[in-house]
């Protein structure tokens, strides 16, 4: 009786490891197999496969062969097959994939919730309509104008960049190709890119085809990926990847639609190109100019306090005689590279420019913790030259270590 029992036993605890065995398995495989686990599994873990990726492509290539889409990038990607898919990057809030165009390598972007149903200016259901260049042109302008408000635009620059890659049917536009138009112009990033074009810390915009862009492919930094414990780059290269940060500080600043405010600073969002140290800001998503940045504070409720004026990592003054947010800005890109990139954000990795030789580490330690700080309230104003001096502190501490 008593052997029975232990045998029993011995067979549910089997049983049980057995079991325990086959869902660790299962597990390690819809983990490491994306392409195995179900559409739903993937979903949850916010994961794109290659089989979803593919025939997001093939859906959009469909899309070109009905005539329903254009752009300059649907040749290439769908009929002379130049740009070949190689990998799902991402599956948050955009899709990201990356390609192989030729000779280098391109990340195609789409905001999720993209799709050709965007609001149109037109009526979708008038056939109809005959969208002539000047009325297309017309369209393009004011959308852009509105964003950049109050900075100028250059016609020219609108139709040499953008209108002039349109396929036009006897002087008027094809309906798709101002449709595809339309639905990446209302996309922030691509819109941002390309402004911004030109700007070395921002990825060249090669195009688009539908609702889908590409951009130039700068994978994420190691020296600033996340939960890394230890600093597996030298001391020099990490000096170099921080003086790239404090030149695109400066760039931003004062692009030629005023100044670039980026709101979701995390390692995940810079790229870093390998070959001379230029860190890039590969999602742009949250990168406001000044006009977007005060519509966002003037949507502010009433405030109490600088921090119910914030939109993610941009924190504007509350006016505490009228309780409404400013748009003076208390963040700049420059605190918050300080605070969340040069610094430990959290305990478990560390920041660029910690773990610094012996000769700079205190001087060094000593100007990072006062630019990550930030006036305790709208009350209290540090001198006018308070992050200047200490972004040039930084900034000459930097290139002497660089040499
Ligand atoms: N230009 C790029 N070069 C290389 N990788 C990129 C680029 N843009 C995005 N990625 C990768 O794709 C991921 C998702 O893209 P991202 O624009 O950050 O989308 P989301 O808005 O969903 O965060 C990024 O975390 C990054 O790994
Ligand atoms: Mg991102």
């Amino acid at each position: 009786m008593r052997r029975c029992w232990s045998c029993r036993r011995c067979c549910s605890l089997r049983c049980a490891a057995r079991f325990v065995a086959v869902v660790v398995v299962v597990v390690v495989v819809l983990v490491l197999k994306p392409d195995l686990a179900p559409d739903a599994v993937n979903k949850a873990l916010q994961r794109c496969t290659d089989r979803e990726s593919k025939k997001l492509l093939q859906n959009l290539c469909h899309n070109y062969t009905r005539g329903l889409i254009a752009g300059p990038l649907c040749s290439p990607l769908c009929s002379k097959m130049t740009i070949i898919y190689e990998q799902c990057l991402g599956h948050g809030n955009k899709i990201a994939l990356k390609a192989r165009w030729t000779d280098r390598w391109i990340v195609l972007k789409a905001s999720k919730e993209s799709t050709m149903a965007y609001y149109v200016p037109w009526n979708r259901n008038d056939h109809t309509i005959i969208m002539t260049t000047n009325e297309v042109a017309r369209w393009v302008y004011d959308f852009v104008v509105s964003e950049v408000n109050p900075y100028p635009i250059d016609m020219a620059f609108l139709h040499d960049r953008l209108l002039s890659n349109l396929v036009t049917k006897g002087g008027n536009y094809s309906r798709a190709a101002v449709e595809s138009l339309w639905s990446v112009l209302q996309q922030g990033e691509f819109l941002k890119l390309f402004l911004l074009a030109g700007n070395k810390h921002i990825p060249d915009v090669y195009g688009w085809c539908g609702h889908m862009y590409a951009m130039e492919y700068t994978p994420i930094g190691d020296a600033f990926r996340r939960l890394k414990l230890r600093h597996t780059m030298s001391w020099k290269s990490r000096v170099k990847i921080g003086l790239s940060f404090l030149e695109m500080v400066r760039s931003f600043k004062e692009t030629q639609y005023g100044e670039l405010s980026l709101c979701d600073v995390q390692e995940t969002n810079f790229g870093l190109r390998t070959s001379d140290f230029t860190v890039q800001a590969i999602d742009i998503d949250l990168a406001l100019l000044p006009q977007t940045r005060s519509n966002f504070v003037s949507q502010a409720e009433k405030c109490t306090k600088d921090s119910e004026c914030d939109f993610f990592d941009c924190v504007a003054y509350c006016n505490y005689k009228t309780n409404n947010c400013t748009s003076q800005m208390k963040s700049s890109n420059f605190q918050n590279f300080c605070h969340d990139i040069f610094k430990t954000k959290y305990f478990v990795n560390q920041g660029l420019l910690e773990e610094a030789p012996h000769n700079v580490a205190h001087e060094l330690g000593e100007i990072l913790t006062k630019c990550a700080s930030v006036p305790p309230n709208s009350t209290v104003k540090f001198p006018e030259t308070y992050y200047s001096d200490l972004y040039n502190r930084l900034h000459s501490l930097l290139s002497k270590e660089s040499q």
